[in-house]
């Protein structure tokens, strides 16, 4: 049996940076589910289909291929066959992901694919609702958040060393809206498993929570001691 290990969470938690250290400390495999909304998300946003129109939406889910690839166990995402990996980094995707995740059309094709590569590999994979829907038996359940404010802070770190000039209060209003439709959706909205472990990041740094989840993962696990 394959060694699944989900960590959900909100938007800026940390949770992709920590997902993919602790996955490379163990040997396993990151997958990235939010990346496959994003691409989702970036197909809408091509074809001009409307986040409330959702006859289209579910038109595009026939006709639109999500694939990942795996080379040096960094996450690809194809669109198409497209790497559209950073394509996708975007705050105007992000935004349309969270608005578009909430059909159940798109969920139900990517997690078909989420609990497929879960199956066939070992895995740390991040998202929304692994814990809770795609990986129910996983054998680790974490829930990594951070408080709004400090998120956004992290957020707006990151986009000035890309070069960008953003307003830390729309930043951290933003992460709020996003938490709010994320965790009130109908279909499968973020919460915390009841079996997951809580760890809240605000005052880690991201060595640090990575170290903690590691030794929780080889704790419950018994592996990679
Ligand atoms: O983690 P992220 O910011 O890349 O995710 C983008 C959006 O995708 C997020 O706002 C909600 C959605 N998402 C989801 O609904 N379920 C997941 N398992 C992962 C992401």
């Amino acid at each position: 049996m394959s060694v699944n290990i989900a960590i959900d969470g909100p938007a800026g938690a940390g949770k992709s940076t920590v997902a993919k250290n602790t996955a490379r400390a163990l040997g396993c495999i990151y997958v990235d589910t939010g990346a496959m909304y994003r691409a989702m998300a970036l197909y809408l946003l091509r074809q001009g289909i409307d986040p409330s129109d959702t006859p289209g939406i579910e038109e595009a889910c026939e006709s639109v291929d999500i694939t990942i690839d795996h080379e040096e166990g960094v996450q690809k995402v194809l669109l198409n066959g497209e790497d559209v990996s950073s394509l996708i980094r975007t705050e105007e995707v992000g935004k349309m992901a969270s608005v578009s995740s909430a059909n159940g059309r798109v969920r139900e094709k990517l997690t078909a694919l989420q609990k497929k590569l879960a199956r066939e590999k070992d895995v740390v994979m991040d998202g929304r609702d692994i814990g809770t829907v795609v990986l129910p038996d996983a054998q680790v359940k974490l829930y990594l958040t951070a408080d709004a404010h400090v998120r956004a802070e992290r957020r707006f770190k990151e986009l000035v060393e890309r070069g960008e000039t953003p307003d830390i209060g729309e930043l951290e209003r933003d992460i709020i809206e996003r938490d709010h439709r994320d965790m009130t959706r109908e279909i499968s909205p973020l919460k915390r498993a009841d079996d997951a472990i809580l760890i809240d990041s605000s005052a880690l740094s991201i060595d640090e929570t990575t170290e903690r989840i590691t030794e929780i993962i080889r704790e419950k696990t018994g592996l990679w001691k």
